[in-house]
Formats: structure tokens, C-alpha cells, sequence
């Protein structure tokens, strides 16, 4: 049952790792992008990154560290939802998946050569994943509630 539960904790860290490391980079590929003209050869090249990055890395990350994390709750029972640090961190992982979910519709955006926002629009989206993660690690690790 431990080996289970260490088993599951240990997953779920690299799930959230791989799923943090795209909503950092995503945006700073944004950034550049809307550098690029339309059509350019950087401006595909970008699109092929970004593609793969969403696809290939955060769309599975991020549903591996729901399961895992939902996995770590059925461990700690029905006296989880008790737990006020759970709740708060539930709403601010929901935040951080509203945040990729606007991540990958700005990318069909670009792909689609229609990106209206500026460079500085996405520099402020990409602090957003870092302040959320802050604070779900210190909710999950210290439980101050
Ligand atoms: C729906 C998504 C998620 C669920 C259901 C979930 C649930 C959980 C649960 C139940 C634990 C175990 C607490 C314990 O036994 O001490 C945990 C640990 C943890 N979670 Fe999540 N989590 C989710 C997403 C995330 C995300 C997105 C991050 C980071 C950005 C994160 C960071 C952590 C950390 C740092 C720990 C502590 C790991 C340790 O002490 O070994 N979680 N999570």
C-alpha cells in the first residue's frame, strides 16, 4: 500500500514538472513569434515547436498529474476533502488548466497566421503559471490549512 502511495506521490512530481515546464516555455515561444512575419520560415518553424510542445509534452503531462493526483487523493480517503489546502489547491490547479487551455487555443491562433496580441500581452501571461505554481507547491508541501 506504501509502495503504491510513494509510487503514485513520485509520479505525480514528474507529471507536474513536465506539465510546468511547457506552461513556462509556451509563452516565451509566443513572444518570439510575434516577432516573425506571417509566412516567414521562423514563423513555421515556430509553429512546428509549439505544436509538438503542446501535443507531445503538456496535453499528456497534464492529464498525468490529474490521474496521479486523483490517484493520491483515493490514498488519503475520504478525509481528504476536509482538508482546506486540498481545496485551495484544487481551484489553482483548475487556474492553471483554464491557463493551458488559452495557451492552446492562441496557438491555433498563430498556426492560422491571425495572433493579434502583442509580445508584452504574452510576457504577463507568462508569469501567471509560475505564480500559480508557487503557490500550490507551498499548499501542497506545508498544508498550512
Ligand atoms: C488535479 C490536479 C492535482 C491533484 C488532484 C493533486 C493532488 C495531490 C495530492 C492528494 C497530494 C498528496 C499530498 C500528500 O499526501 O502529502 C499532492 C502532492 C503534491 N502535489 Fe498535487 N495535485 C494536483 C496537481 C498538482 C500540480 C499542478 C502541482 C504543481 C504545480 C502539484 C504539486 C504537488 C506537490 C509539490 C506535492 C507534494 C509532493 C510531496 O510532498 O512529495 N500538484 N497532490
Amino acid at each position: 500500500m506504501m509502495d503504491g502511495y510513494l509510487w503514485a506521490r513520485a509520479l505525480h512530481v514528474i507529471s507536474f514538472i513536465s506539465w510546468m515546464a511547457g506552461l513556462l516555455y509556451l509563452p516565451r515561444l509566443y513572444v518570439y513569434h510575434c516577432r516573425q512575419a506571417p509566412g516567414s520560415e521562423a514563423s513555421e518553424t515556430f509553429k512546428v515547436m509549439e505544436r509538438r510542445l503542446l501535443r507531445a509534452i503538456m496535453n499528456p503531462a497534464m492529464i498525468a498529474t490529474f490521474v496521479f493526483g486523483g490517484i493520491l487523493i483515493w490514498y488519503l480517503g475520504s478525509e481528504a476533502w476536509t482538508m482546506g489546502w486540498l481545496h485551495a489547491k484544487l481551484a489553482l490547479v483548475v487556474a492553471m488548466a483554464v491557463i493551458h487551455g488559452y495557451l492552446a487555443k492562441w496557438r491555433k491562433d498563430f498556426a492560422a497566421d491571425r495572433n493579434q496580441r502583442s509580445e508584452t500581452f504574452y510576457r504577463v501571461i507568462n508569469e501567471v503559471p509560475t505564480i500559480l505554481m508557487i503557490a500550490i507547491v507551498i499548499l501542497a508541501v506545508l498544508k498550512p490549512f
